[in-house]
């Protein structure tokens, strides 16, 4: 029960990596906001995890929906202790066919999203007083980039770059801000992707997924669980002095 007690919001949690998180936090303890753009499946996610997960519906790249849902979890559970900022998109395309439509897309939601729904969490928890936990999540698509996929690459890195800022200037509020980066995840997000890479790469469909987990070294695709131990960690007490930081969680992809 490393989390008894604690208010968490998850963004993008009715699937995937998300739910997962929301998860391994209602088991150690916490009370679990599923925010998510799709209200109805975080409902139907909130309703299978049990009574101490409750689903706010979400939109990162809109303020006002930040905001609403920021007060929510006030009004729910007294104050937000912890936010993982896990909703995302993902596209591809050749550097030459790359629309102003999927950047803008790309980057709202996943840069700005992350920086603005930071931005109203952290106000909450600077004015209660407590502290508090942020987790962002980037990816191994943050450390380097590829041919096909600049425009996601680029926000991860942005998402790397904004947790070093963040967790820098909030710390002396005793918010800890620190980064998840994770190789490949065999989620529901996976099905467009490998449907993208099919298209562009010329591929049988599931092929780019079957070699993906293949070149791990640890010899298969992340799960969605195999990252909710540093999730619980970095929200937990035990992560009080770690400031800043992204850590990778991707069987042994990547060194930095
Ligand atoms: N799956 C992977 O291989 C992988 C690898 C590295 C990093 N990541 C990162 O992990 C996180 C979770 O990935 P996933 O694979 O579970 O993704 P996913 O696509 O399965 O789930 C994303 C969730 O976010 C929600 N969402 C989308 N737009 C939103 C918005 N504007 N506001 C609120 N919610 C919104 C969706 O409804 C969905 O429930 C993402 O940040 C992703 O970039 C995933």
């Amino acid at each position: 029960m490393r989390l008894k007690g604690k208010s968490a919001l998850i963004t993008g949690s009715a699937r995937g990596i998300g739910k997962a998180f929301a998860e391994a936090y209602i088991r150690e303890g916490a009370t679990v906001a599923i925010a998510d753009i799709n209200l109805e499946a975080a409902e139907k996610t909130a309703s299978e995890i049990g009574k101490n997960a409750y689903a706010v519906r979400l939109d990162v790249a809109d303020l006002s929906s930040i905001e609403a849902a920021v007060k929510a979890v006030e009004a729910r559970t007294g104050g937000l202790d912890i936010l993982i900022n896990n909703a995302a998109l993902f596209d591809l395309a050749p550097i030459v066919e790359i629309t102003r439509a999927s950047y803008e897309k790309l980057f709202s939601v996943n840069v700005a999203g992350t920086l603005f729904m930071l931005q109203a969490a952290s106000r909450s928890m600077i004015a209660r007083g407590k502290g508090g936990k942020i987790i962002n999540m980037a990816s191994q698509a943050g450390r380097r980039g590829e041919p096909l996929v600049a425009v996601y690459c680029a926000t991860k890195a942005a998402v790397i770059s904004l947790t070093q800022s963040a967790g820098l200037a909030l710390i002396k509020h005793r918010i800890n801000v620190n980064g998840i980066a994770p190789g490949v995840v065999d989620s529901d997000m996976w099905d467009e992707v490998d449907a993208l890479f099919a298209r562009y790469e010329n591929r049988p469909k599931g092929e780019k997924r079957r070699l993906v987990g293949e070149g791990v070294p640890y010899g298969r695709m992340g799960k969605p669980e195999d990252l909710t131990g540093m999730a619980v960690f970095l929200a937990s007490d035990d992560a009080e002095y770690i400031v800043a930081q992204t850590y990778n969680v991707d069987g042994g992809q990547w060194m930095s």
